[in-house]
């Protein structure tokens, strides 16, 4: 099996790289607008869909390559208005069957492969482990940078390789895990957003069943006797219910990550706040960002700075935009200062943003609330 089995994601604006034009001589007088699930106002100079290895390779030996943003889906985006040059879109697809053994199977998965699909579909498969990871938005390439992860598994999990094009030394590059610096949310090509551009990921799948069911009601969502089905359904179900639909309420998934604390600083505050949930983390204690907004008061509020965006009312920790294609990058930063200031207010925890925010040279800004979040 070689084709892609999966729907084609790409969304309809933009360009393919065409063999006969140059990147070097844009359309001037054509902007498009920017993909991503948000749906701020936001629009690109150039957009320019990469479709096989050969047209990235082409397109990364031009000048114009040089601070190019690459996107996927758009799924964890936060975008200006006008970004003043090229974003390209890896749009590569096609699920392929590397290899298995009697309890294994190992595939290689392209960029523009949307996430879900590819959950339905490796389960339906037989190929099991990414059931947890049902109905997370956005495409396979965009997975490993941000570490995606739900209901007590991440995509490292499952990673063998990472393949990438390496904008420094122009090269197709394969990264093994110990490569990837995957952390909660986190990676190296997060950290270092303009240097790969992933082509492909290989997983490795099991074939036979190995539920993780300790988070939350997931035990009790997935039956009597859960199966990996029945826990793809489960987690359908329970986010479904939770979480907005960007396609009807856009948003861009949880907005902050939750806060890793000391355990002095957890046992403070669980003291003054008996019914706040805390989980072990690596170097600390982990608070629920989305259990400190709505205790806030502000889950569901479109009061003042959060009229245009804010906490979703079914998941304080989403972000929803009342305005597409109306409210702003300027929107967003208003919207999540008055959260992260009535959080530290009454907790003295900065949250922190997890989605990517650009400007609009098309860079990443590391720090889009300037430092605030840092005592
Ligand atoms: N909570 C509230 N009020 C809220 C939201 C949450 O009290 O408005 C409480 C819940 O009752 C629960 C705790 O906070 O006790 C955790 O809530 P939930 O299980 O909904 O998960 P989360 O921590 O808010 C994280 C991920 C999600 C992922 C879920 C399930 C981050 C930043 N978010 O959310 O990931 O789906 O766990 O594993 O880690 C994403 O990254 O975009 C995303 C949606």
């Amino acid at each position: 099996m070689s084709s892609s089995p999966l729907s084609d994601p790409a969304p309809e604006k933009g360009t393919a790289l065409p063999q006969s034009q140059s990147v070097l001589h844009p359309p001037h007088d054509l902007l498009s607008d920017l993909p991503h699930t948000l749906a701020l106002k936001s629009s690109v100079q150039q957009l320019i869909k990469l479709s096989s290895k050969a047209e990235i390779e082409a397109f990364f030996q031009t000048g114009e390559s040089q601070h190019a943003l690459v996107v996927s889906g758009g799924s964890n985006l936060v975008p200006p208005e006008l970004i003043k040059g090229v974003v390209v879109q890896p749009c590569l697809t096609g699920v392929e069957l590397l290899s298995q053994d009697s309890d294994h199977v190992w595939i290689s998965v392209s960029a523009a492969e949307n996430w879900h699909e590819l959950v339905v579909y490796a389960t339906a498969q037989g190929w099991f482990g990414l059931e947890n990871l049902a109905l997370i938005p956005g495409w396979v390439g965009a997975a490993p940078v941000q570490n995606i992860g739900a209901y007590g598994r991440e995509i490292k999990d499952f990673i063998e390789l990472v393949s990438a094009y390496d904008r420094e030394t122009h090269a197709f590059v394969t990264l093994d895990p110990s490569e990837c610096g995957f952390a909660y949310r986190d990676s190296v090509f997060k950290q270092n957003p303009q240097r790969w551009l992933i082509t492909q990921i290989t997983l490795k799948l099991s074939k036979v069943p190995n539920l993780v069911l300790g988070y939350g009601d997931l035990k009790q969502e997935a039956g009597i006797i859960p199966t990996p089905q029945s826990v793809l359904e489960a987690v359908v179900r329970i986010r479904s219910a939770k979480l907005p639909d960007w396609r009807q309420i856009p948003n861009c998934g949880s907005f902050f990550k939750n806060p890793v604390v000391s355990q002095a600083q957890a046992d403070a505050l669980t003291k003054q706040n008996p019914n706040m949930p805390v989980y072990p983390a690596a170097g600390g204690v982990k608070l629920a960002a989305g259990w400190l907004i709505e205790a806030v008061g502000l889950k569901g509020s479109r009061e003042g700075a959060l009229a245009k965006l804010g906490p979703f009312e079914r998941q304080a920790l989403v972000l929803v935009n009342h305005e597409p294609g109306v409210a702003t990058q300027r929107d967003v930063a208003a919207s999540c200062f008055k959260v992260t200031e009535a959080v530290h207010e009454r907790f003295g925890v900065w949250l922190e943003p997890e989605p990517v925010w650009v400007d609009s040279a098309g860079r990443i800004i590391n720090d889009p609330l300037g430092a605030k979040y840092v005592d």
